[in-house]
C-alpha cells in the first residue's frame, strides 16, 4: 500500500520518529514529507497517510493544522494513522493534545492513533525554550523519552496485525 508519512517537526524528534515508523512499517512504497520543507503533497499518489506533529504549549504545529485544513476532504478517503510527539507525562494531557491536533472527523476515521513521546535536546533549544522547559518540566538537561513500545504498537495496528 503506497503510504505517505507527513509531519511537522521543529527540533527534529518528530522527524526521527517518522523515520522509525517508516523503517518498522517495512512497506515497499513509503515516502516521508517534512512540512517544514514542503507545504503541499500530492495525495492522489497514496492510499494511506500517516500524519504527525510535535506539540508546543499544548498545541500542534501550525503547518500540520494548515495541511489538514487544506486536504481534509481527500484525507477522509485514505487509510489514516495519527501520531503526536510531546513530553507531557500525563495521560489525560496527552489525550487532550491528541484532540487539539486533529479534527474529530479524522480522529474517528483513523485506523491508528498514538502518543509517541519526545525529547528535549538542550543544545538545540533557544534560550527562551530552555527557560520554559526548566520552569515547566523541571528538566535541565537533554533527555529522550521516545515511546518505542508505542511505535511498535502503532506499526502492528496500522498494518492490521492483531498480535
Ligand atoms: C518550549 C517548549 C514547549 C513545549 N510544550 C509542550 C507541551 O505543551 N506538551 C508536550 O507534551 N510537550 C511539549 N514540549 C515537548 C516537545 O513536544 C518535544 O520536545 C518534542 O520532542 C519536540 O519535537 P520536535 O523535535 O519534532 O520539534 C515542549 C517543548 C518545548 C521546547
Amino acid at each position: 500500500m503506497k503510504t505517505a508519512i507527513i509531519f511537522s517537526s521543529k527540533h527534529g524528534t518528530t522527524a526521527k520518529v517518522a523515520e522509525m515508523l517508516a523503517e518498522q512499517l517495512k512497506l515497499d512504497e513509503i515516502k516521508l514529507f517534512n512540512l517544514q520543507h514542503k507545504n503541499e503533497v500530492n495525495l492522489q499518489e497514496f492510499e494511506a497517510v500517516i500524519l504527525g506533529t510535535a506539540i508546543y504549549a499544548g498545541r500542534p504545529m501550525k503547518k500540520t493544522k494548515r495541511f489538514i485544513r487544506r486536504n481534509l476532504k481527500t484525507l477522509k478517503t485514505k487509510k489514516i494513522g495519527l501520531f503526536i510527539c510531546g513530553m507531557d507525562p500525563g495521560k489525560e494531557k496527552q489525550a487532550e493534545e491528541m484532540r487539539a491536533s486533529f479534527p474529530d472527523v479524522l480522529l474517528n476515521h483513523a485506523t491508528t492513533k498514538y502518543y509517541l513521546g519526545g525529547e528535549f535536546i538542550f543544545e538545540d533549544l533557544s534560550f527562551f525554550e530552555r527557560f520554559i522547559v526548566k520552569k515547566v518540566s523541571k528538566v535541565n538537561k537533554s533527555i529522550s523519552l521516545i515511546h518505542h513500545e508505542n511505535i511498535k504498537k502503532f506499526v502492528k495496528e496500522f498494518k492490521g496485525e492483531t498480535n
